[in-house]
C-alpha cells in the first residue's frame, strides 16, 4: 500500500480571529514558547513519514518560506560568535531528507479551495493535510503517525477527531460514525458547523486529515458553500459515497491555537514542560497565584 509521503499545510487564512498579530503575518508564525507552529506541524508530519511538505500560502508567505530556508547571514554571524547551540537549531528546523514546496493561493476562497491547490503536486497518491494552528501534543507518537498507522491497516482516507461540548458542534464539522468489526468507527455522514439541535453527535473533526486523492475529484466538483469558500467538509461527504473514510479519535491533548485562549492555554503547558524554562515558569505561576 501507498505510503503517506506528502503533508500539504493550508496557511492562506486570514486568521481574523488573531488580528492584529496577523496583520502582516500568518498566525501559522505565532510561536509557542519558542517555535513558531508551523514548525510543530512540519515536525509532526516528517515524524509521521512525510518527505514533501507543500505550503498553500497566501498574502504572507515569505515569513514561512523563510523559516524553512537556509539563513546565510544568521549562520555566518551565529558561527563567528561560536554560538554553536544555537547555530544547530537555526540549520536543523527540518532534516536534510525534507523538501520543502510553496504554492500560493491567490484568493482565500476556503479550506477546500486551498488542499485543491495543492493537487499538481500531491498527484494520484494518499496524503496528510495538517493545520499548524491545531496544535496537538503526544510526546509518545505525533497524530499523524498514528493516522498513517490506521492508514497502513484500512487502505482508507482517516479524519482525526475529538470529543468536544455539545454546545460547540457549530464550530466543527461534525460527523455520525458506525463501528467496524476491526475496532475503527466508519463516517456514515459529516456536516460542517451544525447548530447543537441538529448535530449528529459531539464528534469534531479538528485539523489533520488523511486523504485519498480521489479527494481532488469531489473538490473539483465541489460549489461554493457558506461564506463563498469551497468547504473541505462537502467534498469529504462526496467522498463518503464512493470510499470508506474512518473517523480516528487520537491519542494527545489539542490546543485551538486559532483562538486566544488555546493559544495562551497551549503557551503556558509547553512553557512549564520546557527543559530550560520550566522549573522557573512554575514557581513563577505559583507566585502569581497567590
Ligand atoms: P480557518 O477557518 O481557521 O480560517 O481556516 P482562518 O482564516 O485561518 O482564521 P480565522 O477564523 O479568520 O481567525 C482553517 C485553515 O484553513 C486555511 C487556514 O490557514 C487554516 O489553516 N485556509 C482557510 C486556507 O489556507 N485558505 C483559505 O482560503 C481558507
Amino acid at each position: 500500500m501507498a505510503k503517506i509521503r506528502k503533508a500539504v499545510f493550508p496557511v492562506a487564512g486570514l486568521g481574523t480571529r488573531f488580528l492584529p498579530a496577523t496583520k502582516a503575518s500568518p498566525k501559522e508564525m505565532l510561536p509557542v514558547v519558542d517555535k513558531p507552529l508551523i514548525q510543530y506541524a512540519a515536525e509532526e508530519a516528517e515524524a509521521g513519514g512525510a518527505e514533501h511538505l507543500i505550503f498553500i500560502t497566501g498574502r504572507h508567505k515569505r515569513s514561512i518560506e523563510d523559516h524553512f530556508d537556509k539563513a546565510y547571514e544568521l549562520e555566518a554571524e551565529l558561527k563567528e560568535a561560536g554560538k554553536h547551540k544555537l547555530l544547530e537549531l537555526v540549520q536543523n528546523v527540518l532534516p536534510a531528507h525534507v523538501n520543502c514546496i510553496f504554492l500560493r493561493q491567490a484568493e482565500a476562497l476556503g479550506l477546500g479551495h486551498a488542499v485543491l491547490c495543492a493537487k499538481p503536486v500531491v498527484g494520484n497518491e494518499p496524503f496528510a493535510v495538517i493545520l499548524a494552528d491545531d496544535l496537538i501534543r503526544n510526546d509518545d507518537k505525533g497524530v499523524v503517525e498514528q493516522m498513517a498507522e490506521v492508514f497502513d491497516r484500512t487502505g482508507a482516507s482517516v479524519l482525526s477527531v475529538q470529543e468536544v461540548p455539545p454546545g460547540e458542534t457549530d464550530k466543527y464539522g461534525i460527523v455520525a460514525t458506525e463501528p467496524q468489526p476491526d475496532g475503527t468507527l466508519r463516517v456514515v455522514s459529516i456536516v460542517e458547523k451544525p447548530k447543537p439541535a441538529d448535530a449528529p453527535s459531539n464528534l469534531a473533526v479538528v485539523g489533520r486529515y488523511l486523504l485519498t486523492p480521489t479527494i481532488f475529484d469531489k473538490l473539483e466538483q465541489t460549489t461554493p458553500g457558506a461564506g463563498g469558500e469551497i468547504q473541505l467538509t462537502d467534498a469529504i461527504a462526496a467522498l463518503l459515497e464512493d470510499e470508506p473514510v474512518i473517523a480516528y479519535p487520537f491519542a494527545g491533548k489539542r490546543y485551538d491555537c486559532g483562538s486566544k485562549e488555546g493559544y495562551l492555554e497551549a503557551t503556558v503547558e509547553y512553557a512549564l514542560s520546557h527543559p530550560e524554562l520550566g522549573e522557573s515558569f512554575r514557581a513563577y505561576l505559583k507566585q502569581l497565584a497567590l
